[in-house]
Order: structure tokens, then C-alpha cells, then sequence
């Protein structure tokens, strides 16, 4: 909204701006989307709650599927056509660049590292016409993100993957990995914990090759995990090649660290796992798995799974839905294979055709959420430790617990965000476990 004074002879123009943020993607962008709430906040420009309110829209895109870009490509040319100010973001914005503004999808491209930008493209002090860089030092460990005011808050530890996973356009959409200085981390969980955070989930593309001064991941890890009032640490994505037993050793020594490992298999050939460039052979993902059996009680293990990768046989496909069964995970997110330009996976011969990769999709997610229901049936009657962190969506007074492996389940009572109590598992409801009250004594 502009307004224009006349004051003694002279126009005043005062520029009062908001902007709503559209998310996409993963939880990076989610975690990318509290930096740049700050970021707004501190150049003056008003938050809102829905788009419908706003006079400009960042869209913070993501690339790794074709479908998420027509999503977010869509969105944006509502929001244009509405007359607002849209300002495209994050790794679609990196990949496509300008071409989205003469498509007429943005006004504005801002890569991943071009966040700090944004207020002045939106109060129209900047204009742009190149597309965005890569900034290798970019970790904007001086921001405090915005607070979501929950007691679980999240934040990235690095930024961009050099991992070039065949398939994956992320190491061009987010550019080369980087770990947030160590000083920076510790600061700014400080001000979650006192700002009334309990637990916190350290993020990045691969949180296992953190390396900042001398410090490796699990350095970093039991640093934190010290620190007074957080009472639950966990972290995620961790490249399966890059666990190691002396990591998952010391892991189970930390007290406050929830027993979730999030372990990305994709395939359970070791064909395919070679022609995406994993660095991991089905034995050496299963022996990492069996570290983390032997050493945690009740883990929480959960995986990627992609599907009609080019070279993907039936018989590949066969020892996936096979090792799924075996490993039996208690989640998998399950993708169909989505052709990204400049990947390497892209230019393969042999593959597999859209109804088939369809159809592989079909069957494996049935198959997967038969074992996780399977699983989480097994927990049914049950006492466990449980956090709650919010009030349930379902609006009945229950509330949504995490139990010590992160594992979320609705508690059927009204509770506090950030209590510790015990509860009996009660019963499955389609995928969703349902608890009651033991005693109301904090553990
Ligand atoms: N097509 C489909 N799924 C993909 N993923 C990454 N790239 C692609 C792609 N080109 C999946 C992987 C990864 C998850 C975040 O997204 O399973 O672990
Ligand atoms: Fe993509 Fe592989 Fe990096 Fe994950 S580790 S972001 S799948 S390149």
C-alpha cells in the first residue's frame, strides 16, 4: 500500500509493504522460510497470514520433482494475475532464472543464496535482470530466523549438497555444501531454548558430512545436546555411505538424542544403486541398519524410495519391495523417477516408461504402508514416554506426542505443548496411533 502526503509543499511517500510466503518442498525450504521471515521482519515488511491479504508473494520453490515445479509455477501466476508482486525463490529460482520472468511467472528470481535480497525487490529499490549466483560463503549464520513459538523448532546446520546423486538436481539448484559456523548453531538454538523450545531437529541435505573447525557432525552433536533446557535433539537427512559405527557408538551415549534415523535407500539393487552414484551397496546400507538395531531399543528408521530410475529391470524393482520387508521400515516417502535437465540420470538410455513407473509406484506404496502399519501396530498397548508438541488437527481437545524416536501419535487428552508424560498405546487408526494418559507424572 502506498501512500502519498502532502506536507508543507512536499509528497512524503510512505511505503508500507507486506508479503505472504508460499512454501514448497522440503525441510529446508520450511526451515528457509523462518530465515526469510527474519530477513523480512528486519527491512520492515509486515508478514501475512494468507495470500489473499498480501500485495507481494515470495514462492519458495523446489525443483526435485517436475510435478513441484508445475505446482509452484502455477501459484505464482495466480498470484501475478492478481496483480501482486511475486518474487520466485530457492532452487527453482536458481535453476530457471530469468526465464521465469519473461514467462511471466515471477517479477523476481532469488537463488538460495540470494535471500537477503528480497526485501529490496519487493519495496522496488533494486531492479534485476541477471539470473542469480551461487554464493559459496553464503550460511546466514549472523540471522536469527523468526521463532515459530513451538516448542519444536528446526534448524539447517548446512546448506547445499556436493553429493551428485545421479538422479538429483540439488547440488545445482542449492550449489556447494557448507556447514553453518559451529558458533552460530549454538547461538541460535540458545535463543529457541529461551524463547521456550524444547527440542530441536538439526537439517541439512547430509547432516553427517558437517565439518566446521576441526568438528565432525557427532562433535557438533554432543555439544549441543549439552545444552541446558533442550531436552530432545535430532537431526536429518544422514547419507547412509556416510555412517559410521563409531558415530552410531557415540550417538547412543547422548541422552536427550531421539532414537530417529531418516536413512535414504532409493534402490535395493546395487546396479541401480551404483548408476545413481550412492556410494553404498544394499549389504553395507543393511549392516548400518543392524548398528542402529543393535545399539537403540525401539529406533524409528525411515527412508526415501525412488522408483523407475532409467536401467530399473522388474527384478531390480523385485529386491527393493524385498529389502523393504526385510529392513522393515516404520515410514518410507515413496517417489516415481522424474527426469531433471543437467543431471546425469537424464541422458541414460533404458528407461522405464511413465505407466510403469506409475504402476512400480502403485505397488510399492501399497506394499510399504502394509509393513509400516504392520509396524506400528507392535507398539499397540505399549507405555511410552511421550512429548507433546501440539494441539492435534482434529480438534476434539487431543493433542500430537512424539515418542522417544520421534515417532508422532495423537494423545487423547488435552495436555501442554512441551510436557513429558507417560501414556499406554491404545490403538491404530488407520495410520495413526492413538494414547492414553498412565499417570500425569512429568517423566
Ligand atoms: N525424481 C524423483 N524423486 C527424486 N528425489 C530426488 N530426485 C528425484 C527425482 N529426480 C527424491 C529422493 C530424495 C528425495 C528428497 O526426493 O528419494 O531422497
Ligand atoms: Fe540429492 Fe543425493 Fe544430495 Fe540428497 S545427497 S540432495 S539425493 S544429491
Amino acid at each position: 500500500m502506498t501512500f502519498k502526503l502532502d506536507y508543507s509543499g512536499m509528497f512524503v511517500k510512505i511505503l508500507i509493504v507486506n508479503c505472504f510466503i508460499k512454501v514448497y518442498g522440503c525441510q529446508m525450504n520450511a526451515a528457509d522460510s523462518s530465515l526469510l521471515s527474519g530477513i523480512l521482519a528486519g527491512a520492515g515488511i509486515t508478514e501475512t497470514l494468507s495470500e489473499k491479504d498480501a500485495e507481494s508473494v515470495v514462492v519458495l520453490t523446489c525443483s526435485v520433482r517436475q510435478h513441484a515445479e508445475d505446482r509452484a509455477k502455477g501459484f505464482a501466476r495466480t498470484m501475478r494475475g492478481e496483480g501482486k508482486k511475486v518474487v520466485v525463490a530457492g532452487c527453482m529460482a536458481q535453476l530457471r532464472g530469468d526465464s521465469l520472468i519473461r514467462e511471466g511467472v515471477a517479477d523476481y528470481v532469488a537463488g538460495p543464496d540470494q535471500y537477503r535480497m528480497i526485501p529490496s525487490f519487493i519495496k522496488e529499490q533494486e531492479m534485476q535482470a541477471r539470473n542469480p549466483d551461487f554464493d559459496e560463503l553464503e550460511t546466514y549464520s549472523d540471522l536469527l530466523p523468526s521463532f515459530k513459538n513451538s516448542v519444536s523448532e528446526s534448524l539447517a546446520i548446512m546448506r547445499g549438497c556436493n553429493n551428485y546423486c545421479s538422479y538429483c538436481v540439488v547440488p545445482y539448484a542449492r550449489g556447494p555444501e557448507r556447514s553453518v559456523p559451529y558458533q552460530s548453531i549454538e547461538r541460535r538454538i540458545r535463543r529457541f531454548l529461551d524463547c521456550g523450545a524444547k527440542e530441536v531437529f538439526l537439517l541439512g541435505q547430509n547432516v553427517l558430512a558437517y565439518g566446521d573447525a576441526g568438528k565432525r557432525f557427532i562433535d557438533l552433536l554432543e555439544r549441543l545436546s549439552g545444552l541446558s533446557g533442550l531436552e530432545r535433539i535430532g537431526f536429518l537427512t544422514s547419507h547412509p555411505r556416510d555412517l559410521d559405527k563409531e558415530t552410531v557408538r557415540r550417538m547412543a551415549a547422548i541422552p536427550n538424542l531421539l532414537h530417529f534415523f531418516h536413512l535414504p535407500l532409493q534402490s535395493a539393487s546395487d546396479k541401480v544403486l551404483s548408476l545413481m552414484n550412492r556410494g553404498y551397496t544394499m549389504a553395507d546400507y543393511e549392516e548400518r541398519v543392524a548398528w542402529v538395531r543393535e545399539t537403540f531399543e525401539k529406533p524409528y528408521i525411515t527412508t526415501d524410495i525412488l522408483v523407475g530410475f532409467p536401467g530399473e529391470t522388474q527384478e531390480d524393482f523385485q529386491y527393493t519391495l524385498d529389502a523393504i520387508e526385510r529392513i522393515g521400515f516404520d515410514f518410507a516417502y515413496m517417489f516415481a523417477y522424474s527426469e531433471r535437465p543437467g543431471t546425469r540420470a537424464c541422458e541414460m538410455s533404458a528407461k522405464v516408461s511413465q505407466e510403469e513407473r506409475q504402476e512400480r509406484l502403485c505397488v510399492l506404496i501399497e506394499h510399504a504402508n502394509a509393513i509400516a502399519r504392520k509396524k506400528a501396530s507392535c507398539l499397540v498397548g505399549s507405555e511410552e514416554e511421550i512429548f507433546i508438541t501440539a494441539p492435534a488437527p482434529r480438534g476434539d481437545g487431543a493433542m500430537l506426542a512424539g515418542l522417544r524416536n520421534h515417532r508422532s501419535i495423537v494423545f487423547k487428552q488435552k495436555a501442554r505443548p512441551g510436557e513429558r508424560l507417560r501414556a499406554r498405546i491404545v490403538r491404530l487408526e488407520g495410520f495413526t496411533l492413538l494414547a492414553e494418559p498412565l499417570t500425569k507424572e512429568v517423566v
